[in-house]
């Protein structure tokens, strides 16, 4: 047998031996060949210190990260798993280098992608604590991060751009005071913003994928804020009055412009 599969057994075993469920387990099973020895040891991990009960059907595949479904010590989780083989990375290392939090990292790939991890983490706890309605996060090691699952029934809320919305105008109005109260008590821009970034319960904008946000002395904050304006401003475009561009950013920026 090879290594990997030989991992894969004891993982399949010691899961087992613990009682979690790994439901849809032929879902999982499939995901389970993008992941490595690495990943499969940290969920094990995870595992056997209670914070996963159940692992569950895969949520989402994007370009870096698998996303699955999971119950948590006590409620349920999002259990976001960044690819350590198939992964690009280079653009990432782009937002970490200049980051003064993560100055002291080596830029191996895999040390980038836990940096990332625990970034991720940081950043949803600073949000959290600034009171922007993120995923609360539980934990993180290595590639794996988990975090309140946002949704209902084993179903994650629509994403922004999917979601039935009658009336746009507070939808809209909320993003950006998030984003003011982003940048000025948490002290980040969150520089992937858009409507797949967001998702909607119904009433409340709820923003996620928050891995590559910035503190504002980041060299290119600038310049990520103006994006995130300027998409969400492009998405709500036609569905409710738009504010000026410029002037969304003197209202988030403020005082703090001068020292930029
Ligand atoms: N905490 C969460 N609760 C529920 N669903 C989530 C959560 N985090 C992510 N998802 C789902 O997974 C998708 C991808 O997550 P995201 O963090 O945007 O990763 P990616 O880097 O792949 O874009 C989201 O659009 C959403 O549908
Ligand atoms: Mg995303």
């Amino acid at each position: 047998m090879e290594k990997r599969d030989r991992m894969r057994d004891r993982f399949d075993r010691e899961i087992e031996k613990m009682g979690v469920r790994i439901k849809e387990a032929d879902n999982f099973k499939v995901e389970e060949n993008v992941f490595d020895e690495t990943t499969l040891l940290a969920l094990y991990r995870l595992v056997h210190k209670g914070k996963i009960k159940v692992i569950g059907g895969s949520i989402s595949t994007g370009k870096e990260a698998n996303v699955f479904y999971g119950e948590g010590e006590e409620f349920p989780v999002a259990i976001k798993i960044y690819r350590i083989q198939s992964a690009n990375f280079r653009s990432i290392s782009d937002y970490i280098i200049g980051d003064p939090r993560f100055s002291s990292i080596r830029r191996s790939k895999k040390e980038i992608i836990f940096a990332w991890t625990k970034k991720e983490y940081s950043n949803l706890s600073r949000a959290l604590d600034a009171g922007i309605r993120v995923p609360r996060p539980v934990f993180f090691d290595r590639n794996i991060l988990i975090m309140e699952f946002m949704g209902e029934d084993e179903v994650p809320y629509p994403q922004l751009r999917q979601a039935a919305i009658d009336d746009y105008a507070p939808v809209y109005a909320s993003i950006l005071a998030s984003m003011k109260t982003l940048f000025n008590e948490a002290g980040l821009v969150h520089a992937d913003l858009s409507e797949f970034n967001i998702l909607f319960d119904g009433e409340e904008p709820i923003i996620i994928d928050i891995g590559q946000g910035v503190t504002p002395e980041h060299p290119k904050a600038i310049a990520f804020l103006v994006r995130d304006i300027k998409n969400i401003n492009r998405y709500f475009n036609k569905k409710c009055p738009l504010r000026d561009e410029e002037e969304i950013f003197r209202d988030i920026v403020g005082e703090h412009r001068m020292e930029i």
